[in-house]
Order: structure tokens, then sequence, then C-alpha cells
């Protein structure tokens, strides 16, 4: 069950993303590497933690044209990560072309709609009226998989749906985890992890619950216990 949570390393600094990985401490392997941290630190953040034998998810959220996303890829593939994000709004040559790029140990997420877009928003982007993100979100999905992703992040509200779409081989992902009674900070519809899992998430993210506990090691194996059903508290 561990190998499935993913800590967000929302930091400015390595020093402070890496004071987190150490207070996590063993039982978590897989970190989540956002535009903050890489913007300040680049590829060597992303050593740092393959160094100390960590799985890395690098959420670029590239969105570009074809040959511009599949050199960033090729980059990305050499870096030794596992995950990195692309939107599916960036078009099927996009992401065809980010998929050949790929190097087999590196999986291809599709951001489909992002969580802070409503409808008024969506509208804005599409031209058009839009009655249900949902759907949205699902037509993207499809495209992700057809552009041969391996996966998709949404909330875990979709997962099922966007899981049926992407079929049983596809990774989803979700963010949004918090324990019952948590702060929910700025997200909105959030979840526990096993509602996230049992509704097909095979990953889930989690950031400020442990980043932002006392004990970030005791937070991260509350969530790993409530994740594998057993009592929370
Ligand atoms: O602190 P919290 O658990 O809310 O952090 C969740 C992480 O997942 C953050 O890194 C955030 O950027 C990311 N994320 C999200 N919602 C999305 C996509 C990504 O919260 N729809």
């Amino acid at each position: 069950m561990e190998d499935r949570i993913i800590v967000a390393l929302d930091a400015p600094d390595a020093a402070t993303a890496l004071s987190l990985v150490d207070r996590v401490g063993p039982a978590c392997g897989f970190y989540k590497v956002g535009l903050e941290l890489f913007a300040a630190e680049g590829p060597g953040v992303v050593e740092a933690l393959t160094g100390r034998g960590k799985r890395v998810f690098l959420d670029l959220k590239l969105h570009d044209i074809p040959n511009t996303v599949a050199g960033a890829v090729a980059r990305v593939g050499a870096l030794g990560v596992t995950f990195v994000t692309m939107h599916a709004m960036g078009g099927r040559e996009m992401l065809v072309a980010a998929s050949g790029a790929a190097p087999g140990s590196l999986t291809l997420l599709g951001v489909t709609v992002l969580t802070s877009l409503d409808g008024p928003g969506l509208e804005a982007v599409f031209g058009r009226r839009v009655d249900d993100a949902g759907a949205e979100a699902d037509r993207l999905a499809r495209l992700v998989r057809e552009g041969g992703l391996g996966g998709a992040v949404c909330s875990a509200a979709e997962a099922a749906r966007v899981g049926e779409t992407m079929g049983p081989e596809a990774c989803i992902v979700t963010p949004g985890i918090r324990l019952a009674g948590d702060a929910v900070h700025d997200q909105r519809r959030v979840r526990t992890a096993s509602q996230a899992f049992a509704a097909g998430a095979t990953h889930i993210v989690v950031g400020r619950p442990v980043a932002a506990a006392a004990d970030p090691a005791a937070a991260f194996a509350r969530i790993a216990a409530e994740a594998r059903g057993e009592d929370a508290a």
C-alpha cells in the first residue's frame, strides 16, 4: 500500500523538500516534484531524490507543440523519473509524439480538466456551453488513452469514470486526499485514501496532510493505515 501513496513536495527549495523527505522517513518511497520546486532547483532535486532510492512523479503539466513536448519527455526520461504529466488539451499529435519519446520506464499521465476550472471557466476556454465538466474530463481521458499515455490524473470523484475509459492497465492518480476530520485547505471535493482506492485510484497524492503535520512520519502511517481499512485514529 505504501508504494501507492505519493507525497507532494510543494516546497520552494531543495533543502526544505529534502528535510521533509527525511522527516517522513523510509516508509514513503514516492514523491511528487511540482513546478515550484523544479523551477527553483531543476533536475538536481530529482537526482537527489532518486539518489536516495525514491521514485519521482514530475508534475510538469507539459503543453506545447508536439516536437517540443517530445524533446522534454526524452530529457525527463533520462532523469529516471516514474511519472510525468501533460495536458490532454495539447491535442492528439502532442500526446502521440510524447508517447513515442518516452522510455519504457516512464509512465506519461494526462491531465484532463484542471479542478480549478469550474463551469464558467471552462466555457470561456472552450467557447461553448458546458453542462457537465465530468463529461469533458471523460472525453479528454479518451484522447489521453488514444494518445498512448499510461494513465491520468483526476479527482477521486472522477476516478471510476476515468478508469473505465482508460482501461484496466492504466495508472489513475488522484490528489485531494484527507483523513476524515482533517483541514480541507483550498481543495473542494476531498476524499479519504480508502475512498480514493475503492473508486479505482491506483495511486494517491497527499500534500499538506503530511507536509504540515507536526510528525510527518506518523501522518503518513495514519494515511496508509486508513487506506488499508484499518482504524485511522
Ligand atoms: O496539499 P494537498 O494534499 O492539497 O496537495 C495536493 C497536491 O496535488 C498538490 O501538489 C497539488 O498541486 C496537486 N493537485 C491537486 N489537484 C489537482 C491536481 C494536482 O491538488 N487537481
